[in-house]
């Protein structure tokens, strides 16, 4: 366990716990696992490192993570591996791992099934057998379906096989709860950016398109908006979930995280063009089938049940993934 006498300031959320988090090579697992550890708890990450993405930018990821005492990665996969030994122990389980993003999910639909939903039966198994305390399943507005904006009582209509994946995966959840008694919280996360923020994403590849002087294709009109969250305050609503702990106000319940202010594509372009003093070429291409048009959540039962609200904006979130992508753009001898 890490010692929290010898680790500087006092622990945050009291004694150390053990922790598992799931896809901790991924944008936000990384984030969490930081997180975790500067409370002073001990954490297991687990990734197989999938080629959604290139390994070298997950190894960025964990560069900051690898040598930290109280961290350990098992380069596993939840499809197959042998789960019970990961989990066992383990207070809490956080369960991030997945293939994201809604537009390879149409083409590549048995990669999003077996990890998305079989992965997740696998380890809600494991996590049930070895009586683990409680598990926070991480899901995505993208289960609300074309007009994400409400609060957890919308009904979810997923129009992407992604976001198809992600619900049948929460029901997965509410199954074992319901029969089994596992201790399961879910936290819907809305459109997440900052620093790490994975290479297919909108404003990573603004920011990317810009710095190099390419082409921008804007997804039809540009209109869809987004009430973005960033990554510190997602990670801080989790840490908050799992702080409050297998209670029974949080246990069996759905949470929207959310970022409070909404902003458009066309706007957000704009903002990034400000910050990085640079204009940009854009053309407009057809709408991306499955995608949101408007996704602002209400995110009233997070702040009153987990004392939680997102804190950073729009505008001082994207200065610093422009200025965590800049770094990354211009080699100079060292990662950032
Ligand atoms: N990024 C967003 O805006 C956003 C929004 C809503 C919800 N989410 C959810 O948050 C979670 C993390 O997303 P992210 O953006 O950090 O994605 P990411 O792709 O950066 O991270 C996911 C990690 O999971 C790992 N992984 C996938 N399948 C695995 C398997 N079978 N076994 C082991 N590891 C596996 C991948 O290698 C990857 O490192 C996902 O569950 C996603 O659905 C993300």
């Amino acid at each position: 366990m890490v010692d929290n006498g010898t680790a500087g300031s006092p622990p945050i959320l009291g004694p150390s716990r053990r922790c598992v988090v799931t896809g901790a090579a991924g944008f936000i697992g990384s984030h969490l696992c930081e997180a975790l550890l500067d409370a002073g708890h001990e954490v297991l990450g687990i990734d197989c490192f999938t080629d959604y993405y290139d390994r070298a930018i997950k190894e960025d990821n964990l560069s900051g993570l690898r040598d930290r005492p109280g961290f350990r990665l098992a380069e596993e996969d939840l499809r197959s591996a042998e789960l019970r030994p990961l989990v066992a122990g383990a207070d809490t389980v956080f369960h991030l791992a997945a293939m994201g993003g809604l537009l390879r999910s149409w083409t590549w639909f048995k990669l999003y099934q077996d990890c998305n939903i079989l992965a997740t039966q696998r380890l809600l198994d494991a996590v049930l057998v070895e009586n683990v305390g409680h598990i926070i399943h991480v899901s995505t507005s993208s289960v609300y379906g074309r007009d994400s904006s409400g609060d957890e009582r919308q009904p979810p209509q997923p129009i992407s096989p992604y976001g198809v994946t992600k619900l049948a995966a929460e029901h997965l959840v509410g199954a074992y709860a319901a029969n089994f008694g596992v201790k399961a919280t879910v936290l819907r996360y809305f459109s997440i950016f900052g620093p790490r923020q994975r290479p297919d994403m909108g404003y990573h590849l603004f920011i990317d398109h810009i710095l190099k002087g390419e082409t921008i294709t804007i997804a039809g009109d540009g209109r869809q908006s987004r009430g973005n969250t960033y990554v510190a305050d997602c990670v801080a609503a989790t840490v908050a979930a799992f702080a409050r702990g297998p209670v029974p106000e949080v246990v069996g319940e759905t949470f929207n995280i959310g970022g409070g202010e909404v902003i458009s594509a066309l706007d957000a372009l704009a903002l990034i063009e400000r910050i990085i003093g640079r204009e940009a070429t854009v053309v407009h291409g057809p709408s991306r089938p499955g995608e949101q048009l408007q996704a602002l959540a209400d995110t009233g039962k997070a702040r009153r049940v987990l004392g939680w609200m997102p804190r950073t904006g729009i505008e001082a979130g994207l200065r610093a993934q422009v200025d965590w992508q800049t770094r990354r753009a211009v080699p100079t001898g060292g990662r950032s």
